[in-house]
């Protein structure tokens, strides 16, 4: 079939055929499909949508696009199951969440993107780490997952290269907001790694892909449903992104807030809860343990002795890392020269936050892409990010900017005041986690 009629067909609003999206994923993974008719298609499906059926098959055609990896003849004494963040600014949960959960007996194969529109990428993150080998190929990934317990790595040319080539193109063409393409993008990756559970941590908010309740959790039950009919026991939790999860927006800068909290130094309480909920979900979506607050607490422990510390200096040692990352990491982590606290435009409450043109701002600093092919300036972004109801005033900054050139350091600091609002009372504060659904 011309592919061009595959496109009328979802531009007229009817449902594509299992044979036609077949078609679509050849193409794709071949790369005989041009650019210009994937956009056009990725657009046709951003404004017309997909049956659950058309999802589901979309999912398991990028799945099959590549190698699908199987985990029994490594005889793991645990299940293998992964999180899945659909994408905000400030998000460094993976580095503290896998490791964790690798010391409370799970086996975690994370694969991570690069950064996407004004959205963070752990992959970016990790970048940061010398010697670190974020595409080791897949008999290394198997192995550092057997050994360690954990393995970050970023999405090799075997994994569902559909996707990749798809994920790079919506990326440009302003198709990403879309719940079956998501859905598809992210379970197929999921799923040819091998995993036999997922917490999905669906972001809500201004700084999240999806801003409204409805969204969030339409995206939630997609997943969840799709995953569940390729045999993928999903649970998500959607929480706010409506504030920097954290203190800290950007590469080197939040590395240094994950040592901070692996090592105990200093552990944000919104990190804290949002990453012990999914560790605990993990556990209980793995069959590990059956109560929440049970697998909490056994992850909290896990944090207070250090277990999840040693497994992250492991995890960076086995992939080619230092193996004493945590205890030298002020050494190691690039740093900006122009470090500059950004004060208010008068004192009160910090009342609502544009997240999304935070993370624009750390872009703009340089810590992040506008161009595929960009390099990124891993040492720039924002620090001491005040929280949702902070008091702040003349000697209570809004943050403190990193940056390469005075210049830029001034600028980022009139963007941040832009994206923030001060009042004179207090504000509500949004719930952190909204709801969690299985
Ligand atoms: N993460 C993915 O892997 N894919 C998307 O489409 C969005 C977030």
């Amino acid at each position: 079939m011309l592919f061009v009629d595959i496109i009328r067909t979802k531009r007229d609003g009817r449902p594509l055929s299992d044979a036609q999206i077949d078609q679509f994923v050849a193409g794709l993974a071949d790369d005989s499909l041009p650019a210009e008719q994937v956009a056009a298609l990725a657009m046709a499906v951003f404004l017309n949508g997909m049956t659950v059926a058309e999802a589901g098959h979309l999912t398991t055609a990028m799945m099959r696009s590549g190698t699908q990896l199987d985990w029994t003849a490594q005889g793991l004494d645990g299940p293998v199951v992964d999180k899945h963040s659909t994408g905000g600014v400030g998000d460094k949960v993976s580095f503290l969440l896998a490791p964790l959960a690798a010391a409370c007996g799970l086996y975690v194969p994370m694969i991570s993107g690069r950064g996407l529109g004004h959205t963070g990428g752990t992959l970016d993150k990790i970048a940061t780490v010398p010697g670190y080998d974020a595409t080791p190929d897949l008999d290394r990934f198997r192995r550092v997952v057997s050994q360690v317990g954990c393995a970050i790595v970023g999405q090799s040319d075997d994994l569902a290269p559909a996707d990749r080539r798809f994920y790079a193109i919506r990326d440009v063409t302003a198709t990403t907001e879309s719940v079956p393409l998501i859905t598809a993008s992210i379970l197929s990756k999921k799923i040819a790694a091998g995993n036999q559970a997922l917490v999905m941590d669906v972001k809500l908010g201004s700084g999240a892909f999806m801003t409204t309740r409805d969204d969030a959790e339409a995206l939630a039950r997609s997943l969840i449903d799709t995953a569940r009919a390729a045999g993928l026991v999903t649970h998500a939790l959607i929480t706010d992104m409506n504030q920097v999860l954290g203190t800290t927006a950007g590469n080197a800068v939040e590395m240094r807030e994950v040592v901070d909290f692996l090592t105990g130094r200093a552990r944000n309480p919104r990190l804290y809860t949002v990453t012990l909920a999914l560790v605990a979900e993990m556990l209980v979506a793995g069959g590990v343990e059956a109560d929440r607050e049970v697998a909490a607490d056994r992850a909290a422990r896990a944090l207070d002795d250090g277990s999840a510390a040693d497994r992250f200096n492991a995890m960076l040692a086995a992939l080619g890392g230092p193996a004493d990352f945590l205890e030298r990491a002020e050494q190691i982590l690039p740093s900006a020269p122009y470090v500059v606290d950004i004060m208010p435009d008068r004192p009160g409450f910090l009342a609502s936050v544009d997240t999304r043109a935070v993370g624009n701002a750390v872009i703009e600093l340089g810590g992040g892409r506008r161009r595929l092919d960009d390099r990124i300036d891993l040492a720039v972004g924002f620090s001491h990010m005040a929280a949702l109801g902070d008091p702040v005033a003349p000697d209570r900054p809004l943050a403190r900017v990193h940056a390469r050139t005075a210049a830029a350091a001034e600028l980022a600091g009139q963007r941040l005041r832009a994206a923030c609002q001060v009042c004179d009372d207090a504000p509500t504060i949004p719930p952190l986690i909204h709801t969690t659904l299985t």
